[in-house]
């Protein structure tokens, strides 16, 4: 058996998680400060890093509380701790990573660092139904869009990528544009559940091109070309109509991918992977599809437990004093 105390503290969640074997999640605390960078319209990543300082030790004692578990004098209540090492904001990530390092050096075990992505990835890992390999991922979220083929455990090829913004990053800005508030997914969803899809054609980026890369900056700049000309355009219609928009490139480019691989089982994770469109319209594809809980699309602990957990497993884990990075990719078992 072994547990792992998962840590994430990429941008604005503070997570910690118990995970079980990989797989059974014993406690999972998040702490948002949604609410306080709601103010701003976006992160700011001062104020982020700080939160987090505020909270990580609390919310550490909590998640070992929930699972059971008590820190004691000078005995390990874990196994190994994880924590994410990047992408994200640099002094987010440091909060986290030097936390994870400072206990795992007291209480004399291993550390296992996380790529944010793959911890997204195995957020689908953490229950029942899990996908057996290959398999194809759609990782949405608010600084990610890409397809990747997953191989094998830990062996990735990421097919396609955005080239400009991110979708959740799209959906945030156009949220903006509509006076909606932070995080615009969300509140685009809610909108739009009272609005019609086809009040407005916003376009699809990349549409015509036979590449499986994203692009969503056309269809920002669209929705301010529409909101200039029709001021007064019910915000409903066009949150519905861009929400259309957006799902749709979603569901084109995975469509390409699972005919391109001949991989019928997909994985969608992320933020974007709670939108209540984006599973409707995923559940139509030719593919088994495999989404994660609500509570583990957006950031968490647990689904960085999950991932060291499974590096541990195949003994391909991350050197544990691999420096934090504000961008890096996706790398595999070889570490590539
Ligand atoms: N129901 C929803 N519909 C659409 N987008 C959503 C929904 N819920 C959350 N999001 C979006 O998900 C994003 C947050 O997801 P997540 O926390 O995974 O991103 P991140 O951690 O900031 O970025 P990354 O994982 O790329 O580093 C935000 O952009 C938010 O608007
Ligand atoms: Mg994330």
């Amino acid at each position: 058996m072994s547990l792992i105390l998962g840590i994430e503290t990429s941008c604005d969640e503070t997570g910690l998680a118990v995970v079980k074997d990989g797989t059974t999640v014993l406690s999972n605390v998040v702490i948002s400060q949604i609410d306080t960078h709601r103010a701003f319209g976006g992160v700011v990543p001062e104020i982020a890093s700080r939160m987090h300082t505020e909270v990580i030790y609390q919310l550490t004692q909590r998640a070992l509380e929930e699972a059971g578990l008590s820190a004691t004098r000078g005995a390990a209540p874990v196994d190994a701790i994880a924590a994410t090492f990047g992408p994200g904001l640099m002094g987010s990530l440091l909060v986290g990573l030097s936390f994870g390092r400072a206990a795992a050096a007291a209480w004399h075990i291993p550390f296992l660092p996380v790529h944010h992505i793959e911890g997204h990835l195995f957020s689908v890992f953490l229950g029942e139904r899990r996908p057996e390999y290959p398999f194809l991922a759609l990782v949405v979220s608010g600084g990610h869009t890409q397809i990747i083929r997953c191989r094998a455990p830990h062996q990735y090829q990421v097919l396609g990528t955005t080239r400009d913004d991110a979708v959740g990053e799209c959906f945030d800005k156009v949220a903006r544009l509509l006076n909606l508030p932070y995080p615009g997914g969300p509140s685009i969803q809610k909108a739009a559940a009272e609005g019609d899809d086809n009040a407005y054609s916003f376009p699809i980026g990349l549409s015509a091109k036979s590449t499986l890369d994203f692009s969503y900056s056309g269809l920002k700049t669209a929705v301010l070309y529409a909101l200039r000309e029709h001021p007064d355009a019910p915000v409903a219609d066009v949150a519905a109509s861009f929400q259309r928009a957006a799902v749709d490139a979603l569901i084109l480019k995975t469509a390409a991918a699972l005919e391109e691989t001949g991989i019928h089982r997909l994985v969608i994770a992320g933020g974007v992977a709670a939108n209540r469109r984006l599973r409707e319209s995923a559940a139509g594809l030719d593919a088994k599809l495999f989404l994660p809980d609500m509570a583990y699309c957006v950031d968490n602990g647990a689904m960085i437990a999950a991932a060291a957990a499974s590096r541990l497993t195949h003994q391909c884990s991350l050197p544990p004093d691999i420096p934090a990075a504000a961008t890096i990719t996706l790398m595999d078992s070889a570490g590539n």
